[in-house]
């Protein structure tokens, strides 16, 4: 592995670390890649045409679609579909489960994607970095058989791959196949990511916290208390520390990821499971995070422990540098371990 080597050749030697090296991985990733792309140059465009703004439509989860939201989705979905290169697809913009099926009206792919297919739309608009999450397993159900909602309900600790696309001052796309995290620069001229982040690695130490505090008042008793820890002055261990709250996970977790740092989005009083959807947002960040030596829970289990019961579900989000989650936890332990999710 060299540095500057494109995802391309990165994917080449790496295929036979692969589980299965029949290719279909590799062909998989190179998929995404290039969906990446063409959402990239979609998106490079916002201000300019019309795809800025409300689509006019709610998805299942009661939430605005933007029209980035929808675009970015069918872009991602033809990509693969045209490629015949997984049995089925989940998406945080879709109803349900897409089955994706072969010539025979099965599927002989082994693999499933899930994803967020525009993190951060509320900054489309304002033209705020967003963001593109995926996540990637081998089927549960038998080759050759349409997939299942078993195939898309598996703990996240089942994970093959994921990633994301952040699209922010360059175009990045980050992942992992368990093997550590690499990152890949898009060089807009040539159309070519090249790797530019080898084996990335949260610092040991971070100060920087990324919460919404304006719902304050909505948090639990660990959570506040957690924040007011953040707060105070302990010149011996850096506090106080700094916040930084983006709005789109994306863009969030990867400057956490590089400067050290923790992303919460807690249970609140009105949505005591928090906002972030367990299958497209949390199992692949907290998957990454883990192979970036970070730490990843819902403030009291391991998010990659956790065995989803239905697709869109959500969960309290608490990742990124070991040290700083561990204090949240201990905080959360302490003071609202009442208040537990359970599952
Ligand atoms: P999405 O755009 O896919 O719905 O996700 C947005 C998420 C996340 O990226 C972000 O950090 C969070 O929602 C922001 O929510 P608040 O505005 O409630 O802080
Ligand atoms: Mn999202
Ligand atoms: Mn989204």
């Amino acid at each position: 592995m060299y540095k500057h080597m494109t995802l391309g050749e990165f994917i080449i030697s790496k295929q036979k670390e692969f589980k299965y090296s029949s290719g279909e991985l590799s062909r998989l990733i190179n998929s995404i890649r290039l969906a990446a792309k063409v959402v990239n140059h979609e998106i490079r465009k916002a201000g300019l045409v019309d795809i800025t703004g409300d689509a006019g439509k709610v998805n299942v989860q009661g939430e605005n679609q933007q029209k980035l939201d929808v675009l970015a989705n069918e872009l991602f979905k033809k990509n693969l579909v045209n490629r015949d290169i997984v049995c089925g697809i989940a998406s945080e913009e879709e109803d349900d489960f897409v089955i994706i099926s072969g010539k025979e009206n099965s599927n002989k792919n082994r693999y499933v994607l899930l994803m967020d297919p525009l993190d951060g739309s509320s900054n489309i608009d304002v033209n705020v970095s967003v963001g593109t999450i995926f996540s990637i397993y081998h089927r549960v159900s038998p080759v050759g058989t349409p997939v299942t909602k078993e195939d898309f309900l598996q703990k996240g600790r089942e994970q093959v791959a994921a990633g994301y696309v952040a699209y922010g001052t360059s175009t990045m796309l980050v992942f992992t196949t368990g093997n550590g995290v690499n990152g890949f620069t898009l060089n807009p001229a040539i159309g070519t990511f090249y790797l530019s982040h080898p084996n990335m690695k949260y610092p040991e130490i971070g100060r920087v916290y990324s919460v919404s505090e304006g719902y304050f008042t909505h948090f639990q008793e660990g959570m506040k208390r957690f924040l007011v820890y953040c707060k105070e002055l302990a010149p011996e261990d850096n506090r106080p520390y700094t916040a930084r709250y983006i709005g789109s996970m994306v863009a969030d977790f990867h400057r956490n990821m590089i400067k050290g740092g923790v992303y919460i989005y807690p249970a609140t009083a009105i949505d005591p499971n928090g906002k972030l959807r367990l299958l497209y947002e949390c199992n692949p960040m907290a998957f990454i995070c883990e192979q970036a030596g970070g730490k990843a829970s819902d403030g009291f289990t391991r998010i990659l422990d956790i065995k989803p019961s239905e697709l869109h579900q959500r969960v309290p989000f608490y990742c990124g540098s070991k040290l700083l989650v561990e204090k949240a936890e201990e905080f959360m332990q302490k003071y609202s371990e009442e208040e537990k999710p359970t599952y």
